[in-house]
């Protein structure tokens, strides 16, 4: 065939490649041009709702567009997790994550998707757990707490966000600890256990201190400890799990932001440009502190810091949840 008859063809094909390049150009270069969704992966009004609204509020400064959040419930995180992970990778649709549902998840359940997969935007903010119980049990220490579940061992029971979910595993490590046994009640998300918590239809949970902070002062659940080394900034009168009893129980549940993967740089920076931005907030900072979350350095915020944070957190926890063998049911 001459060449000149191929030209025209080869025209079409050099411009069919180059195509999809240029328009992803063009989209990292005016994104974002409409409304973006967080995905959050359990019940509105709990722990990663509240972090996802916050930031959705201070992050429509810097992006020019409204942030909207929608709770995608079920299984621990994983239903949001597949649909994060199928969602198109143009930076309109992202998840909120943590320590559950991008580490933990990925040790227990057959998953549909790589908890690793995703492509990474900001470390949000860390804080530890408080083991709490309904107001009216008779406890009054963690020492007390465990004597009482031993005598009700066959009635005693923990709520949690999950089959699995860090409000599971804690109270797993807290079992083989104390050598207590009590069940577990599943919910959609720590926002619902709190509500039976205080309404006693439950007995005890291991939550996110964001989730039971003004509950615990309010006195409307009880704390027996904070599941770290240190007291709670926000909560001094609260031990920790080392001057309660049991040393070591220490949980610090991590947050991030995660894109799918695929996602073009540039638009992921963008997002987490929004993110450190509204981190630095002082208002966010202040309402962060009170949640008893502590934000990284800005320089530990990034995509990088939350790959590098969450790639340390599966090799350490992997082993040892599977080793407990704890199952999603
Ligand atoms: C929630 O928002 O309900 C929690 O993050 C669930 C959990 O504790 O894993």
């Amino acid at each position: 065939m001459p060449n000149v008859s191929r030209r025209p063809f080869l025209r079409l094909a050099l411009g069919a490649a180059v195509a999809p390049l240029v328009s992803r150009a063009l989209r990292a270069d005016t994104f974002p041009t409409r409304p973006i969704t967080i995905i959050v992966p359990f019940a509105a009004g709990g722990p990663t709702d509240v972090l996802a609204r916050i930031l959705a509020e201070y992050m429509r400064g810097s992006l020019g567009h409204p942030v909207v959040v929608e709770n995608i419930t079920g299984a621990s995180g994983t239903v949001a997790g597949l649909r994060a992970a199928r969602a198109a990778a143009d930076g309109y649709t992202i998840t909120i994550g943590h320590w559950g549902t991008h580490c933990l998840n990925g040790a227990i359940y057959q998953l549909q998707y790589d908890v690793r997969e995703f492509a990474p935007i900001a470390l949000i903010a860390s804080g530890p757990q408080l083991i709490i119980a309904r107001p009216d049990l008779p406890a009054k220490n963690l020492k007390e707490l465990i004597g009482w579940l031993k005598s009700n061992a066959s009635k005693a029971t923990a709520g949690t966000a999950g089959p699995g979910s860090g409000a599971h595993v804690a109270g797993v490590f807290f079992q083989q600890l104390t050598d207590t046994n009590f069940s577990f009640v599943p919910y959609r998300g720590a926002g619902p256990a709190l509500n039976d918590l205080m309404a006693g239809h439950i007995d005890i949970m291991f939550d996110q201190a964001s989730n039971s902070l003004a509950q615990v002062k309010s006195g409307t659940v009880k704390a027996y400890a904070v599941t770290s080394s240190s007291r709670l900034p926000s909560a001094p009168e609260i031990p920790t799990v080392d001057e309660a009893g049991l040393p070591g129980l220490y949980i610090a549940y991590w947050h991030g932001l995660w894109a799918p993967k695929g996602t073009p740089a540039e638009i992921v920076a963008t997002l987490g440009a929004a993110v450190r931005t509204a981190l630095a907030e002082p208002a966010v900072r202040q309402r962060f502190l009170e949640l008893g979350q502590e934000i990284p350095a800005p320089d530990k915020q990034s995509g990088d810091a939350l790959r590098a944070h969450q790639a340390a957190e599966i090799e350490k926890w992997w082993p040892i949840v599977k080793s407990a063998n704890i199952k999603p049911e």
